[in-house]
Parts: structure tokens; sequence; C-alpha cells
């Protein structure tokens, strides 16, 4: 049987993410700025160093995440059963993809059903701003009561849905605010607000706390770029527009340290490329660090074995460092002083 267009464009995206080269050329997330400060002498033992933390009120084992990325096909729904298992295993976060498609093709639903495989944990419902504003406020909580999740992701993607050429692409911006404050006091402020790689700035993020927004997932720049995957999937202009904005955005490391004196629970993705990085966004000031690609390519490289083998190491990892920065727990860690390079305190002045 045929697969449908938006299916072909699931599986597209997941092979794009698995091995195109969708990070930007130049952009990074401004980590290798951050230097934390060596411990000699920490007085303090491995076994009771506390990571654990809540999401929106939930309790979490470790402050760690899977941001939304798929749904849809069979190759979606094996995905997210599969790393839905494991963020359980570890007690952690596990967003779902965009749930648009559940309007589309109607047997979908089924792979956004991971409650199964992961009882416990918070897990994430995913949809855009522009489909909730266009669906209206009864339709989205349907959708999102009918996966069983803990919290819905309003995402922003403006300059991805700028350079596509798709013809169903929307590329109207207007009342974007007034629809997630309408979503989220229909959730009972179960919403968090999340970019898709280009950053929420400090203006954005206060703008969503008078709203009532709780949660943000900053997801700057410095890992996967969607810009970079319409590129890639476009031609023409697409590409062209695609490839000319590639590094546009605000790279992750100074979205967290320009929105440290905010009073809002924050979660750091974006080019959260290997575990040192996860500690480093912490030390910076985020509540949780997110991933995305990285622990999607550990899946399809190496299987559920890979996929365990990165969420190990980004707890062990994190650990490590706490220790060794003698941080008992993460308000600890997160007080302690650190170097932060030139090129990254320009985002603060
Ligand atoms: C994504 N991302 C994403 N985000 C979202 O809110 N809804 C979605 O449907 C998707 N789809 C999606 C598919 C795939 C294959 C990937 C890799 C990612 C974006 C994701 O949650 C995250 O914000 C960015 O990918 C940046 O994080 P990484 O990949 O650099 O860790």
């Amino acid at each position: 049987m045929a697969v449908s267009q938006i299916y072909q464009r699931k599986i597209d995206h997941i092979q794009l993410c698995h091995q195109g080269d969708v990070q930007p050329k130049t952009a990074n997330g401004l980590f290798d700025e951050v230097q934390l400060i060596h411990n000699a002498l920490p007085e303090l033992k491995l076994s009771e160093i506390d990571i654990s933390t809540h999401l929106l009120g939930k309790p979490i084992r470790a402050p760690l995440m899977v941001t939304g990325m798929t749904g849809g096909p069979q190759e979606a729904k094996d995905i997210n059963l599969a790393i839905a298992k494991i963020c359980e295993k570890y007690g952690v976060p596990f967003g779902l993809g965009s749930q648009r498609i559940m309007l589309r093709e109607a047997e979908s639903v089924d792979s956004f059903m991971v409650r199964s495989v992961a009882p416990t944990i918070p897990i994430i419902g995913n949809l855009g701003v522009n489909q909730i504003r266009d669906l209206g406020i009864e339709q989205t909580k349907a959708l999102f009561e009918r996966i069983e999740a803990d919290f819905l992701a309003v995402h922003l993607n403006p300059a991805m849905e700028l350079v596509q050429a798709d013809t169903d692409a929307d590329q109207d911006f207007r009342l974007g605010y007034e629809t997630i404050a309408k979503i989220n006091e229909a959730l009972d402020g179960k919403v968090l607000v999340k970019e898709c790689g280009c950053g929420l700035s400090k203006d954005v993020v206060r703008n969503l706390m008078a709203i009532g927004v709780r949660a943000v997932d900053l997801s700057g720049t410095g890992g996967t770029s969607w810009i970079k995957v319409e590129a890639l999937r476009n031609e023409k202009m697409g590409a062209y527009l695609g490839n000319l904005m590639e590094n546009w955005g605000i790279p992750t490391a100074a979205a967290i340290l320009s929105t440290q004196d905010l009073g809002i629970q924050k979660i750091a993705s974006g080019g959260i490329n290997d575990p040192l990085i996860a500690a480093k966004a912490i030390a910076l000031g985020a509540d949780l660090a997110g991933f995305a690609r990285p622990i999607l390519k550990a899946y399809l490289d190496t299987g559920e074995e890979g996929a365990d083998f990165l969420m190990d190491a980004m707890v062990r990892t994190l650990k490590l460092n706490m220790i060794l920065t003698g941080s008992r727990n993460l308000q600890a860690f997160k007080a302690q002083p650190k170097i932060i390079g030139f090129g990254l305190r320009q985002w603060i002045s």
C-alpha cells in the first residue's frame, strides 16, 4: 500500500535526522564557552548525589528529557515505544511528536500511545501553535486527552515554516500568545512552550510567563536545524532560503544564560549532543536538559542498547560533574562559580 504524503514526510524527517547533515555549519550552542571548576576535595560520596527533580510538579529521577520527535507511521511508533521505555527505566520525561497527523490519519493515534510502556513518567503531547489556533480549544483538548499524556508541548517553529515550500505550510503567525493563553487555561496550566532549534529569547519567555505559562523548552541553535532539514528536503527557493538561513537563531547556552533570572521552569535543548553538554546546560541554570536527535541516532544506529547507553551516560556524567564541583544536589550545582567566555557573555549584556 502506498504511504500517504504526510507519513512519507515523517519518514523523511527521521531519515534526514539520522543520516543527513542537519546541524548548522557555523552556529553552535556556545557550550564550549562554559567551563566548570574542578574541586579536588569534594567531601561527598557519589551515592549521595541527588539529581531528582520534577517537571511541572510531577517528580522525575533525573533532570533530563527526550523532546518531541515523531508519530504516525510504523517507524515512528517503533521509535516512540522503544525510547519511551528507556525513559521509564531512567525516570525521565518523554515527548511525542506533533499530533497534527492524528487529524489526517485516524489510525496514527496508535503510534502516540506509549503509556503502556511508560506508566509513571511525564509523557508530553505536542501540537504547533498555529494548529491549535486553527483547530480551536475544544478539539485541541480532545486530541491531547486521547493519548493519556500529562502535559502538552506547544511548539513554535516559524523559521522552518517560512523556508519550507510545502503547500500546507502555515505562514501566518498572528494570535500566538492568545492561543497559548487559552489552551494553557483550558488544560489547567499543563502547557509547556517549546521552540524547535532556533531558541526562545528573554522577551518571549517573559511574555509567556505574563500569560501564565509555567515551563518552556528553550530549544536553541547548536543541534538539529529544521531550517537545514527543509533546505535538504526542498528544491529551488526552499533549498536556497534554507541554506542561507541555516545558522539563524539563539545559541542554546545563550538562551539559558539570558533567561537565568526568570522564575519559570526551563528545559534546555538544541545541541545537547553529549552528556558533558547536558551537565554544562544544567550548571548554567537549566532545570532539565533535553535532547532529540542524539537519542534517535543512538537508537537507529545501535538499537535499544545504544539508546540505553546514552541515557546511562547522561546520568553518570551529570553526577560525576556534580561531585567534581563539590555539588550535593542540583541547586548547589547551579550555584557553583564557572568560567563563561566572552562570546557567551555578550548575550546577557
Ligand atoms: C523533532 N523536533 C520536533 N519538535 C516538536 O515540537 N514537534 C515535532 O513533531 C518534532 N519533530 C522532530 C522530529 C525529529 C526526527 C527530530 C530529531 C526533532 C524538534 C526537537 O524536539 C528539538 O526541539 C530539536 O530537534 C532540537 O534538539 P536536538 O535534536 O538538537 O537535540
